[in-house]
């Protein structure tokens, strides 16, 4: 199993819950946010308590759950004051319509929403993940709401659209746990990538030689997933170019899947110009067989063993260093020894400003890997650490060598 991304460790969280249903998520989202490494303080309206007891909200954070500024518990009886104050953040959710529209026109007439008005504006973000029927959701007041609560400072997480426990299908249903954790370790994450376009090939490519079998190799892609949700948290609009895996698309990446290295090439190219960067982590085939069998190739009783012609793929990562306008480059080298110097072979062959070199045997399906990273200037090694941890470091080491 993968080691959970500690992208919320030292964190202090709000976690609000107002009236939905979409409460039972946020019992997961205790513990998400736990895994992550926050600590959590819950705060429940009344009309959240019809929906999950406090019980089980504080037997999960491990924290008595907070509900009434009238908490006699509280020494100085400043409960909205103290909560909003050592906070790194107040995240609502489920956060209904009443609370959107509450938030919207500055009431504090009960323990969250008062604590929401009375946090510093500046230090302590309020992040509301909406949780509605899909009408109330589409409703002018609430959209209007919405817009009010986003103009004065807060961050909308979703909502999400598909089934919903009304029957119906739209947008409204609450993000999963599991989401609303991704979107707040990103929203902490510096934005050192904002406004920037991020091309990035990932995984292995297949080259067929009949219609069941090909050639590949033993990349997973996840390297350049992680690449992907590293840029996209630092602010970047990513474009992830895949060849065949089954992982799960980073949130908000654009992600463009391809089999063969031709058809990796002719996904770049055209990108390429309008990108400010391109990371190319894919393990493209050098080869791919010369031409395709219309069918399976079958044994003919001879024991006689096909041979085939074997034509070179198109070096993507080459095609784009070349092109006029081009992006900032980054390759990679998976190597099976002499990793720096094989590296720093392919900056010059390749023409591009950093190459990053790791062992692929030791790496290849991995989570963790050891990176050296080769430019002009020399050869510095990033220790072994999960592929998110790398992909956030390397994303800082590109986002430092941008011109200004
Ligand atoms: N690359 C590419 N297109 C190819 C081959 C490689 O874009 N047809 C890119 C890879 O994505 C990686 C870098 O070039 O960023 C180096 O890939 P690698 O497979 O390590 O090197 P090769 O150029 O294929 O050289 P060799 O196989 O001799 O090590």
């Amino acid at each position: 199993m993968s080691k959970p991304d500690e992208g919320l460790a030292g964190r202090h969280i709000v976690l609000g819950l107002s009236g939905g249903i979409a409460c039972y998520k946020s019992a997961e989202l205790v513990r998400e946010l736990g895994r992550a490494g926050a600590t959590v303080q819950v705060v429940m309206t009344e009309a959240a308590q019809a929906f999950i007891t406090p019980v089980t909200m504080q037997a999960l954070s491990g924290r008595p759950v907070l509900s009434s500024q009238w908490d006699a518990r509280e020494p100085n009886s400043m409960a909205h004051i103290n909560l909003s104050r050592e906070a790194d953040a107040i995240l609502v959710a489920p956060a209904s319509a009443d609370f959107i529209a509450k938030i919207a026109q500055g009431r504090a007439d009960e323990l969250l929403s008062l604590l929401c008005v009375a946090r510093p504006i500046d230090k302590c973000p309020l992040l509301l993940a909406p949780a509605m029927n899909r009408e109330m959701w589409l409703h002018p007041a609430t959209q209007r709401n919405v817009a009010q609560a986003v103009a004065d400072g807060a961050t909308v997480l979703g909502p999400g659209e598909g089934d919903q426990a009304c029957g119906e299908i739209g947008d409204g249903r609450m993000l999963e746990a599991t989401e609303l954790c991704d979107e707040l370790i990103a929203f902490f994450q510096p934005k050192l990538l904002a406004g920037q376009r991020v091309l990035i090939t990932a995984g292995p490519t297949f080259e067929a030689i009949d219609p069941v079998r090909g050639i590949t190799n033993l990349s997973s892609g996840k390297m350049g997933f992680a690449i992907a949700r590293a840029a996209q948290e630092a602010g970047a609009e990513v474009t992830l170019v895949a060849g065949p895996v089954h992982l799960p698309t980073p949130r908000h990446v654009r992600r463009i899947d391809v089999r063969s290295a031709q058809q990796m090439h002719d996904a770049v190219l055209p990108l390429a110009p309008s990108q400010q960067v391109f990371v190319a982590t894919a393990a493209v085939a050098d080869w791919r067989p010369a031409s395709l069998a219309e069918h399976k190739i079958k044994k003919d009783g001879t024991h006689r063993v096909p041979s085939f012609e074997l034509s070179e793929n198109p070096d993507i990562l080459a095609a784009v260093a070349r092109l006029p306008v081009r992006p900032y480059c980054v390759g990679f080298a998976a190597e099976s020894q002499d990793v720096a110097h094989h590296a720093r072979e392919k900056l010059l062959r390749k023409n591009v400003p950093l190459i990053v070199g790791n062992l692929g045997p030791a790496t290849f399906g991995r989570d963790d890997n050891t990176l050296v990273l080769v430019d002009a200037a020399g050869d510095r090694e990033i220790p072994t650490a999960d592929k998110l941890s790398l992909a956030r470091t390397l994303v800082r080491e590109i986002a430092d060598r941008l011109p200004t």
